[in-house]
């Protein structure tokens, strides 16, 4: 496994067809997808040499503490059937790489669980704003009693995105056994046997639940009950409305989502923590501009105000370095994570978060650089349509 693609393929063989469709694919024509690679692409390295280099160390410092690189695992929903227990799996890589691990709501393991059981290591918790806020409340108040050090809101979906290519391969919310998916499992026997039994056996013949759904809406991923139909994320969500979350959280607070410097500076504005620059890895709006391109205006805006992070396409140590020089303090790794956990479990997120590491370093050292905060747009050449595709 010497990079995140050799990864990714190993992970397409052992999942079913219908879940690797729902962890890959991208919004529509997939068009916001291959944005965030192809305008990653368009940025390029100017190395610089005879630096001593010998005292390299990717340390940086986010929200106060040390994290021993600045790419960390981002919330991802059924995470938990890329291998049993996923999420359990993915927190304890990030611990041992001494970085954050963002659990997502839609997990199946319940954030007590993974304080518990996670490797120890910084634990941030991730909300979508629920229709009822009432429900967002119950969610804060056991976040912040379970310990989370941060409360991650994703803004970036008040709909849910157009994931014609998720429907098409069968994957459906409530999961439903029929012939294609029965086929499609049966297929992997590996996944049968490794992920789903356990499951099974653990849950007494039960599926797994969302566990860290609001009381009301805890069902298991087969579930048809009601509750299952009402839609995960309000669309009414507003400014007010995390105002009241900022007055709830009094730990780390931060927005996910963000891709314009006005939402940037309200959000700076309001008293949030950090912001996650995304486009939720082209399963939103399939028509965006990529994240790499929406990051200079917004690190200009708010760099110095607030923690900056950025997600969408990141698979290279180089990509995260580019990153860096236009002014993220921190990259969220999404679907690069779950190819690692989907391949090999913990040590699969393990070896994509070293993988990361390796890339960074070697980056580093081409570069001149012996500390994160040596990488500043000097080191950058823009092509010309950079961010203009
Ligand atoms: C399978 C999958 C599930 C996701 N679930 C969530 C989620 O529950 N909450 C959230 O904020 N973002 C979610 N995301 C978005 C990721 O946090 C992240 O923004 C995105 O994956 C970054 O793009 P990348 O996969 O190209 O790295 C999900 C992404 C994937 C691929």
């Amino acid at each position: 496994m010497h990079n995140i693609d050799d990864l990714h393929r190993l992970a397409k063989k052992r999942l079913p067809r219908g879940l690797y469709a729902m962890l890959e694919r991208g919004a529509e024509d997939e068009v916001t997808m291959a944005r965030n690679r192809s305008d990653m692409a368009k940025l390029t390295l100017r190395p610089r040499t005879l630096v001593d280099v010998s005292r390299r160390s990717q340390d940086v410092t986010l929200f106060g503490k040390v994290s021993r690189s600045p790419v960390m695992i981002g919330p991802t929903g059924f995470a938990g059937l890329g291998a049993f227990e996923g999420e359990l799996k993915l927190a304890r890589a990030a611990a041992a790489a001494g970085v954050p691990y963002v659990l997502g709501s839609v997990s199946m393991t319940s954030m007590e669980n993974v304080m518990q059981h996670g490797g120890g290591g910084r634990l941030w918790f991730q909300l979508f704003p629920w229709s009822d806020l009432s429900m967002n409340d119950e969610v804060i108040e056991r976040a912040l009693a379970a310990g989370y050090e941060a409360l991650v809101i994703t803004t970036d979906t008040p709909v849910i995105g157009n994931l014609e290519h998720i429907l098409n391969s069968g994957f459906k919310l409530p999961f439903r056994y029929g012939f294609r998916n029965v086929l499609d499992v049966l297929a992997r026997p590996a996944w049968l046997l490794e992920v789903l039994l356990p499951y099974l056996i653990a849950g007494k013949g039960g599926m797994p639940r969302f566990e860290n759904y609001p009381r009301a809406l805890r069902h298991a991923v087969t579930s048809s009950s009601r509750a299952s139909i009402v839609p995960v994320m309000s669309d009414a969500f507003s400014w007010d409305a995390l105002r009241s979350v900022r007055r709830k959280w009094p730990r780390t607070l931060i927005v996910k989502g963000i891709m314009d410097p006005r939402d940037a500076s309200l959000a700076a504005d309001l008293g949030v923590d950090g912001i996650v620059v995304s486009n939720h890895g082209g399963r939103n709006l399939d028509a965006s501009m990529s994240t790499i391109a929406a990051l200079p205006a917004i690190a200009d805006a708010v760099g110095q105000r607030m923690t900056v992070l950025i997600d969408s396409g990141f698979r290279r140590g180089t990509d995260v370095i580019k990153a860096l020089a236009l002014g993220a303090h921190g990259v969220l790794l999404g679907r690069a994570a779950l190819y690692g956990l989907s391949a090999a479990g913990e040590a699969g997120a393990a070896r994509a978060l070293a993988i990361f590491h390796e890339e960074i370093d070697r980056t580093m050292a081409f570069l001149g650089c012996n500390r994160i905060g040596d990488l500043n747009r000097e080191l950058l050449v823009f092509d010309a349509d950079f961010g203009r595709s």
